[in-house]
């Protein structure tokens, strides 16, 4: 049956098993109009081509002021309220263009090059360890629980100054953001995890420490390169961004090797492939769906459809790094191929700011989860494993393993 004028909603349907609808979508209806789980219309944009050209379009904007009214209606219906959230915590550059996208983004650029970050190479090393050293020994573990979230959430606190002991909070509040959740524990954790980075403001601010959050405080304080409501989402931004992603870098990848043996035999008879089988995971299981959200200004014409303005853009990694026309069997893993070009971290001025940082956490992470786990073993029928309910995140909800003898 042709998808025609069937109505493509963005539901749990959808997130449990999205390739499905995406390789269909890219042949017969490259760019079309669909409805988030909670009813809300937008443009869904599936060939990577397009997906490219859109991400780097000055006519789509990420600024949630112009969007008005509309970005309201979006955050109420996605479950959160507008007032709450979007004063406290969405004003950071991810919904900013230019010119304060170039002054929020300067401000942490340098904190996140690839040579500044080799430096926390040692110390993502430790942290590893001693993850992998509490699962040895055990029958059974999540390794998304055990590893996966514990190894990035210990990174990005670290340098970010978030103290040890919040770090549980964090992933919990995290966790109901990115999530479809209803709007009360949406409205919980927004205010939660604003008061909190408040304070932690505060604290900084009369104690500085060594740490990217003191850093920030510093430059608010300095004149106005950055106000207080934008100094709290961005340690927001940062922390959620930091994590949520990663950790499905992580599992991804995981379970893409142990459900293809002969691709994980390669990576262990060579582990010097790790960092192109890297991009490769990135390629294949893009940890980021659809959380690309732009509106247009005016109107903007893709192949044969005309986007009119003031409505939502979603550009689907996920479905622009499976298109055939930029990389052929798009739907095999092989940790050889050179996926270079994939649109994992986006493209254009809102490329992903912590790209050197995830792959230097993902390249860690999984050489040393390999080399110390020879046995390494799904734990459940891959069949079985459930997806997270988020269109934003490409993520499992939990990853059954057993370690092996260590
Ligand atoms: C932006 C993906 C890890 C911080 C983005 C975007 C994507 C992305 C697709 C652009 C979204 C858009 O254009 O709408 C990923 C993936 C990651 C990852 C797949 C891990 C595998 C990280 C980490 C950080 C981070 C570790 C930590 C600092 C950010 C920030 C932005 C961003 C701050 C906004 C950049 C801007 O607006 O200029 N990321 N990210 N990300 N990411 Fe990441």
């Amino acid at each position: 049956m042709r998808l025609g004028e069937q109505e493509i909603r963005l539901d749990e349907s959808f997130t449990g098993d999205p390739h499905p609808l995406l390789r269909r979508l890219r042949v017969e209806h490259p760019v079309r109009r669909a409805v988030t789980a909670r009813g809300v219309p937008v443009w869904l944009v599936t060939r990577y081509a397009d997906a490219r050209a859109l991400l780097a379009d000055s006519r789509l904007s990420k600024d949630h002021r112009i969007a008005g009214d509309l970005f309201t209606k979006y955050v109420t219906a996605t479950g959160g309220t507008a007032g709450s959230f979007t004063q406290a915590l969405a004003a950071h550059m991810l919904n900013s263009d230019p010119p304060d996208h170039t002054r929020l983004r300067r401000l942490v650029n340098k904190a996140f090059t690839a040579r500044t970050v080799a430096r926390l190479r040692p110390r993502i090393e430790e942290i590893t360890g001693e993850l992998l050293d509490a699962m040895a020994g055990r029958d059974t573990v999540d390794l998304l629980a055990s590893f996966a979230f514990p190894l990035p959430i210990t990174v990005i606190c670290e340098l970010l100054g978030v103290p040890g002991d919040r770090h549980d909070d964090f992933q919990q509040w995290s966790n109901v953001l990115v999530s479809s959740a209803t709007a009360d524990p949406v409205e919980w954790a927004s205010l939660a995890m604003s008061e909190y980075l408040a304070g932690l403001v505060a604290a900084k601010r009369a104690e500085p420490t060594e740490d990217l959050l003191s850093d920030l405080v510093h430059a608010s304080d300095e004149g106005d390169r950055l106000s207080p409501t934008e100094l709290v989402s961005m340690a927001f931004l940062l922390l959620v961004a930091g994590h949520e992603t990663t950790v499905n870098l992580i599992g991804n990848a995981v379970l893409a090797l142990l459900r293809h043996p002969e691709q994980l035999a390669a990576l262990r008879a060579d582990p010097g492939l790790m960092p192109n089988a890297v991009e490769e995971f990135l390629r294949y299981e893009s940890p980021v769906n659809i959380a690309t959200l732009r509106f247009t200004t005016e109107p903007v014409p893709v192949g044969e459809v005309t986007i009119p303005p003031g409505e939502f853009v979603m550009i689907s990694l996920l479905s622009a790094n499976r298109d055939t026309t930029r990389f052929p069997g798009p739907d095999r893993l092989d940790v050889t191929r050179q996926p270079g070009g994939h649109l994992a971290f986006g493209h254009g001025i809102h490329y992903c700011v912590g790209a050197p940082l995830a792959r230097l956490e993902a390249e860690i992470a999984l050489t040393r989860l390999l080399a110390r786990f020879p046995d390494l073993a799904l734990a459940a029928e891959p069949e079985t494993l459930r997806w997270r309910d988020s269109t934003l995140v490409r993520g499992l909800a939990t990853l059954p393993v057993r370690p092996g003898e260590a």
